[in-house]
């Protein structure tokens, strides 16, 4: 239970909080995703998406993975190795050993994404997903002892994000006790990701959605 509070929720809550700021940014992709959930949900009376709509919002997913990408809520795992392990260049692991494993830098290396600092949710259309590594994009991890709670949490994140557009449109905002408005993002040692005066963003409303009669009324 311990472990579901922390992995459930902090890394949920900061992969909506990517997510969100990287479409403020992005107003194109934003629109995007709101025209596919708009389309979505025509013609329907109430706000609730189903199970089955997930699969509908490809786009608005493409948007998630790319965020989960560039900023993963997890930024590293470790192993143990049960066994010597020979790695290329004749080199041995021995057993025993704990190895960190950097889900960050794997997210970032170039040799691997190209131009892996600019946010391009088309690098997870299907069409192109093929010329990935398929170990290139692992927000929740690999193996056996992978995030139990992935499906769980892209299912969220698709809910929230879809239901924020419908109704807001998001810019960047200004923190108002900071001069400058930089949102330029630092690295700490820890390798968190920290950025300098905070991430604004502004919440306005959509007047077309805020106006929908709710059902029955
Ligand atoms: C965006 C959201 C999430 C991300 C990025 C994420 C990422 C991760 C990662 C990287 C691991 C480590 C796996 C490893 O060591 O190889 C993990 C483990 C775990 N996650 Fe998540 N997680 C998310 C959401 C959730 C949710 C919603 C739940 C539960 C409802 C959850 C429950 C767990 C549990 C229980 C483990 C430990 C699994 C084990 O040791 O066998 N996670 N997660």
């Amino acid at each position: 239970i311990l472990l579901f509070l922390p992995a459930g929720h902090d890394t949920t809550a900061s992969a909506i909080c990517w997510t969100l700021y990287n479409l403020a940014r992005h107003p194109h992709y934003q629109e995007k995703c709101r025209q596919e959930v708009m389309e979505l949900m025509e013609g329907r009376s109430g706000d609730e998406i189903e199970w089955e709509d997930l699969s509908n919002l490809s786009f608005t997913t493409m948007c998630i993975k790319e965020s989960l990408r560039l900023h993963p809520p997890v930024q590293a795992v470790t192993r143990k190795y049960t066994q010597d392990m020979t790695l290329p260049g004749d080199l041995t692991v021995p057993e025993g050993v704990i190895c960190l494993v950097s889900l960050y830098g794997t997210h970032h290396n170039p040799e691997v994404w190209s131009n892996p600092h600019e946010f391009d949710p088309l690098r997870f259309d299907p069409a192109n997903i093929k010329s990935h590594s398929s170990h290139g994009f692992i927000p929740f991890s690999s193996g056996p002892r992978n995030c139990i709670g992935q499906k769980f949490a892209m299912a969220e994140l698709r809910v929230v994000l879809a239901l924020t557009l419908l109704k807001f449109r998001l810019t960047l905002g200004v923190n108002p006790e900071c001069s400058s408005s930089s949102g330029t993002v630092r690295r700490l040692p820890q390798l968190v990701l920290r950025a300098e005066g905070g991430l604004w963003m502004q919440l306005e409303p959509l007047k077309e959605s805020c106006l929908r009669e709710p059902p029955n009324k």
